[in-house]
């Protein structure tokens, strides 16, 4: 099988990590050339220490570049309620040993869509590097095989009544990576929430091995909200365009036209999504996923094969 050559676009973050974590065990199918941070969840000096911090806690190396650390126009808003102070609250993770290299985000998204024939950007956070690089080198964007991103609703939000994070965040950013061309794979809210994973599944990795320790209390901490509600699971938003990579079987995917809302008062960043005109689709939806057991079972394989991998 061809290996998929992808870059994480993204600001760790409980649920980044978990998508990196999944990838890193498939690395028959996913080749990560690299990962470039950005301000989305907490301001880009402090994400890209977390990322550095996980992979080197894994012994895994990796080219990490930094990239903008605030959106086009708003002002950042980091999310300290949804991962703490420092992005990544929960686990004790080493001093990192892994450094970012001496190249901005999007002069690696160049060099490596310039190298490669084909790269897929798996994009998790606010999508300001990426509407940068589409927007300064044009002529590259059929290098993109796709854009699989986790942003954006249906019909419901997380910061708005109507918005998801990653989109409310830098809206600007979102409109020019919509409006690109560039195929897209969309996993909104409503996906991941249907995709949760439960409590007991997340308290089960405690003493399975090193991997699954460090996913347990990454989890522990992403699942409070949760947990202090009484619910019995909890979204890991970001897994699930890795795991559509992986087994895109689990997925139905709808054509659909997406609109950003960039001005709205009450709307900012929220995503029309229009399913009924497939004719006008800039973007694939994953509309529902068929069997949530298998996708949870998968995601506790994928530690336990990392965990062998390490
Ligand atoms: C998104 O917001 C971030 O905080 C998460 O990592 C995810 O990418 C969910 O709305
Ligand atoms: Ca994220």
């Amino acid at each position: 099988m061809e290996k998929r050559k992808i870059i994480f676009d993204c600001d760790p973050g409980h649920d980044d990590i978990m998508a990196i974590m999944n990838a890193l065990a498939h690395p028959e199918q996913l080749e990560i050339l690299g990962y470039t941070t950005v301000c989305g969840n907490n301001y880009v000096d402090k994400v890209t220490r977390n990322l550095c911090q996980v992979l080197t806690a894994l012994g895994k190396d990796g080219k990490v570049a930094v990239g903008y650390d605030a959106p086009l126009v708003l002002d950042p808003d980091p999310q300290p309620a949804a991962h703490g102070e420092s992005g990544l609250d929960g686990p004790t993770l080493p001093e990192p040993t892994v450094q970012p290299i001496n190249q901005h985000a999007v002069e690696f998204l160049h060099e490596m869509a310039v190298k490669h024939e084909k790269i897929t950007i798996v994009a998790l956070a606010p999508l300001t590097n990426i509407a940068v690089f589409l927007k300064t080198w044009p002529e590259l964007k059929e290098k993109i095989e796709c854009i699989t991103l986790m942003g954006g609703s249906r019909s419901s939000g997380n910061i708005l009544p109507r918005a998801e994070f990653n989109i409310y965040e830098d809206p600007h950013a979102a409109k020019l990576v919509f409006e690109s061309g560039v195929p897209i794979v969309m996993s909104d809210i409503e996906i991941c929430l249907e995709c949760a994973t439960p409590h007991t599944m997340i308290d089960a990795l405690k003493g399975q091995g090193k991997v699954q320790d460090l996913a347990h209390d990454i989890l522990q901490f992403f699942s409070l909200y949760n947990r202090r509600r009484n619910v019995p699971q909890s979204p890991v938003f970001d897994l699930v365009p890795v795991m559509h990579m992986l087994h895109p079987e689990l997925f139905v995917e709808k054509p659909c036209k997406v609109q950003i809302e960039t001005a709205g008062k009450y709307t900012q960043g929220m995503t029309i999504v229009d399913d009924a005109d497939a004719e006008h689709a800039n973007v694939r939806l994953l509309g529902h996923c068929v069997d949530v057991e298998a996708y949870n079972a998968y995601f506790m394989e994928n530690l336990k094969i990392l965990n062998e991998r390490i």
